[in-house]
């Protein structure tokens, strides 16, 4: 089944909670949320205090993306707030020893998924595929909402289905950045199971459509 994920980055920040209800009452899969330090990227965004504040508030599948500089020192304030998945990036400098980092979140019995940057091959993950609950693929560069889709990340997206397929593995392929109705069809035809949608649900002038709308696309 494909799950639609909205971020709610594009959303309006000093009222998180409204969001979240209206993404609730939109029947959205999972909550995407976007978590920015200023440093791997040039934007700031919430934490672990924001999450676990959110937490209470819904039973809907919380997915944090740590677009941060180490995500080292937070795995374990992410997993008390109450995240559900945590995906750290594979370019992140606190990502050195990625094995262990997952290693690290599963001990926490948190789900663990590695992003990529559009730059980077799928090839990296090798020899990690299979001990993964997820892989995001960034379909724009990140840190902010409102980008273009880069279509050569279809090609990526297509690479690591083939390879899970083969395998056997059970792998969440997630593509965030700039995923809209117009092009959702053809990131599912691909293989990604879980697609972002930012600023095409929450800004769209009704956004529990716009879930509905994606949710077509899927089937
Ligand atoms: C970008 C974030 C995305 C962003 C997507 O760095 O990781 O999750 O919110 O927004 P749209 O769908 O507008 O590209
Ligand atoms: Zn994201």
């Amino acid at each position: 089944m494909i799950k639609i994920a909205p971020s709610i980055l594009n959303g309006d920040m000093s009222n998180i909670a409204a969001t979240v209800a209206m993404l609730d009452r939109a029947e959205a899969d999972w909550l995407h949320l976007d978590v920015m330090d200023g440093v791997f990227v040039p934007n700031i965004t919430f934490g672990p205090k924001t999450i676990a504040d959110m937490r209470p508030q819904t039973k809907t599948f919380l997915d944090a993306h740590l677009m941060v500089h180490d995500p080292n020192t937070l795995l374990e304030e992410f997993a008390k707030a109450g995240a559900d998945l945590i995906t750290v990036h594979y370019e992140s400098p606190g990502c050195t020893h990625l094995d262990r980092v997952i290693q690290r979140i599963h001990g926490l019995g948190v789900k663990a998924g590695v992003a990529l940057n559009p730059a980077t091959p799928d090839s990296v993950l090798d020899y990690i595929l299979d001990s993964l609950d997820l892989v995001l693929v960034m379909s724009v560069n990140p840190g902010f909402g409102g980008q273009k889709f880069i279509p050569y990340s279809l090609r990526k997206i297509e690479s690591i289905a083939n390879k899970a397929a083969k395998r056997g593995v059970n792998l969440e392929i997630e593509v965030d950045g700039g995923v809209k109705v117009n092009n959702a069809a053809e990131v599912i035809n691909a293989g990604a199971t879980v697609l972002v949608a930012g600023t095409a649900v929450v800004c769209a002038p009704d956004p529990i459509q716009a879930v509905k709308d994606l949710k077509a696309c899927a089937k």
